[in-house]
């Protein structure tokens, strides 16, 4: 039994410790935002983040986690929705959906170190995931989005929006 920190809470894991985090996450927690596309590290579709870091789940054994947090699309922000998820929605950005979870767990991770990215930089960032739809100009005006949103939420006042 292996218990992994999954969205700030301790699960169990029954399973193997060579057992890929990806299939942990969705066969054992029941946590099925995450999605299976390659298994080989190649197309990004499986992006968690561990300690805040993108990672390719297929090919991270749950052995290898040990205390560190990993945060999957269920946690990226449910309350409030992250920034990155309310640009996704205003950009219509899916087309049949099945990388969009990948995509928004890297853009989240570039955003939490920059959050002015160039484009040169989204491209770099956002490489490892691929789209077979072709989403990708919408993906990048929804980074740019989400942004900006971030940024003017780090220039708030701490009171903002209190009475004084
Ligand atoms: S399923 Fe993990 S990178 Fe493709
Ligand atoms: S939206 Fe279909 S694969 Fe990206």
């Amino acid at each position: 039994m292996i218990t992994l920190n999954i969205n700030n809470k301790e699960v169990a894991i029954d399973a193997p410790p060579e057992m890929p985090l990806l299939y942990a996450l969705r066969d054992i927690a029941q946590m099925t935002g995450t999605k299976f596309g390659c298994g080989q590290g190649l197309c990004g579709a499986c992006t968690v983040h561990l300690n805040g870091q993108p990672i390719r789940s297929c090919v991270t054994p749950i052995a290898a986690i040990g205390e560190q947090k990993v945060t999957t699309i269920e946690g990226l922000g449910d309350t409030p929705q992250h920034h990155v998820q309310i640009a996704w929605r205003d950009y219509k950005v899916p087309q049949c959906g099945y990388c969009q979870s990948g995509q928004q767990m890297s853009a989240a991770a570039l955003l939490a170190q920059n959050s002015s990215p160039s484009d040169e930089q989204i491209d770099q960032h956002m490489a490892g995931n691929i789209c077979r739809c072709g989403t990708y100009k919408r993906i990048k005006a929804a980074i740019k989005q989400a942004g900006k949103a971030i940024a003017s939420d780090q220039t708030l006042p701490s009171n903002a929006g209190g009475q004084s």
